[in-house]
């Protein structure tokens, strides 16, 4: 792209993760108009809000080619799954995400585990179950503990680590007699338990190039020290001290290039965010997951280091360019998630939210509205995670004393959050 071109850019999305997104693509020296579809009452303040759904495929096909957008930029992996990357090509219009077939490494556990098996890439070991009489006795000739998990996309939370025979028996319960994840939990696949520090390596994929980002950590149950249920994120932080060049190199090399490779065999052209959510195990690294997106809260952490200009990367990618490298700021980025009361068993709706102008008025903090919205000229809260408060150090202990003083500022009924987020890379900063 060159200097003087101007990219008319919607990102679809409503989340802290969208907030990110939008906040780094109207940092762009090259940014045109900036669309936000459905985004929340803080997205409204950096981007013109499209009042169409993330998942109104028709509705945000028909916006883009009337307002002749030039680039989508696809948040949440839902309308991935469902082929808006796929409407849009087809449109001519440039997607940063993929199409269908390469969503379905997020949609679709069993096909992430058969790229993975063909691929050679580490993954734990698993079988997949359609109904309930097979996988009940292979679950007894096993053991536990074991990781059920729902194939099919069920919002977070398809997965139970089930450290008992009788909770692996409940959970396969849950799917296969009383449909909780509908379709989605038809299959079922009954994974080894794997122990370990968990890791997020999110990479730009265009066809065969990649471009890894820094690392991230993600923090996924509700409760400091890791306790209570899991929820859809609490906090993040970037980069991970224990991920050195040599283990960094490793992951890219044994897990992020064979996949690409994999998926090129098949046809996929992949264009978007290769997320491997792994588990650094004493065997080595091994892959949980794929998702087919950026993180929620990690993205809350990578983008505010980046250096570069994001607009250029996610266009290259989307056009298939060559990828631009990218610098990062130094030191580091903590995220810290703001929840309303309740959350996640439920969520509190129309709490009026104080302080946040003063918080992101602070030193290098910036704050991610998540489930936000105005109503009678105040904020408040519209759904489970509100916020995250992300801040920016030379240090661990400079970027989380930024965050948890961002935090400190803002109020509302029933607010939670962790108070550990990034303690142990703080720690481990100071060789603790
Ligand atoms: P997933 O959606 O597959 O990432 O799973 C959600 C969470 O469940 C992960 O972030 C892990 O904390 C946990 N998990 C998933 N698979 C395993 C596994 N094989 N062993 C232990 N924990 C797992
Ligand atoms: N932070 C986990 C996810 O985005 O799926």
């Amino acid at each position: 792209m060159t200097d003087d071109e101007r990219r008319d850019v919607l990102v679809v999305g409503g989340g802290g993760r969208e907030h990110a997104l939008v906040r780094g693509l109207a940092r762009s020296a090259r940014i045109g108009r900036l669309c936000c579809a459905p985004g929340n009452a803080g997205i409204a303040a950096d981007a013109e809000i499209i009042a169409l759904g993330a998942e109104d495929l028709p509705g945000l096909t028909a916006f883009v080619e009337k307002e002749r957008i030039d680039l989508v930029v696809v948040g949440p992996e839902a309308p991935l799954v469902s082929g808006l990357g796929d409407k849009l090509r087809e449109r001519g219009v440039a997607v940063f995400g993929p199409n269908a077939d390469g969503a379905l490494l997020e949609g679709s556990k069993t096909f992430a585990k058969q790229v993975m098996y063909a691929a050679g890439v580490p993954t734990g070991q698993a079988a997949a179950f359609t109904g309930r009489d097979e996988a009940k006795a292979y679950l007894i000739n096993h053991g536990a503990p074991v990781v059920i998990k729902a194939d099919g996309l069920a919002a977070g939370k398809g997965v139970v680590v089930a450290l008992t025979q009788s909770e692996a028996e409940a959970a396969l319960d849950d799917c296969f007699v009383a449909r909780r994840f509908g379709d989605a939990g038809g299959i079922v696949l009954i994974e080894e338990f794997l122990e370990g520090e968990e890791l997020s390596l999110l990479s730009v994929v265009s066809g065969q190039q990649i471009l890894s980002l820094a690392p991230a950590q993600d923090y996924k149950r509700a409760l400091d020290g890791d306790f209570g249920p899991n929820t859809g994120g609490m906090g993040s932080y970037s980069p991970v001290p224990s991920v050195d060049d040599a283990l960094y190199a490793e992951l890219v090399e044994k897990v992020v290039r064979p996949t690409v490779e994999e998926l090129g065999r098949r046809g996929i052209d992949f264009r978007g965010v290769l997320y491997a959510g792994l588990m650094l195990t004493a065997k080595g690294p091994k892959v949980l997951e794929f998702n087919c997106r950026f993180g929620d809260p990690e993205t809350q952490a990578i983008l505010p280091r980046l250096k570069s200009d994001l607009l250029d990367l996610l266009w290259a990618a989307a056009v298939g360019e060559e990828l631009p490298a990218v610098d990062w700021h130094p030191g580091a980025a903590v995220g810290v998630v703001m929840a309303s009361r309740g959350y996640p068993a439920s969520s509190s709706k129309g709490d009026v939210i104080r302080g946040v102008d003063d918080a992101a008025a602070l030193l290098e903090v910036e704050v991610f509205h998540a489930a936000t919205a105005w109503a009678a000229g105040a904020l408040v809260t519209s759904g489970g995670r509100v916020l995250t408060v992300t801040g920016r150090g030379d240090s661990f202990a400079e970027a989380r004393a930024r965050a948890y003083a961002g935090v400190a500022a803002i109020k509302f009924d029933g607010a939670q959050f962790r108070s550990d987020i990034a303690l142990r890379a703080q720690q481990r900063e100071r060789g603790g």
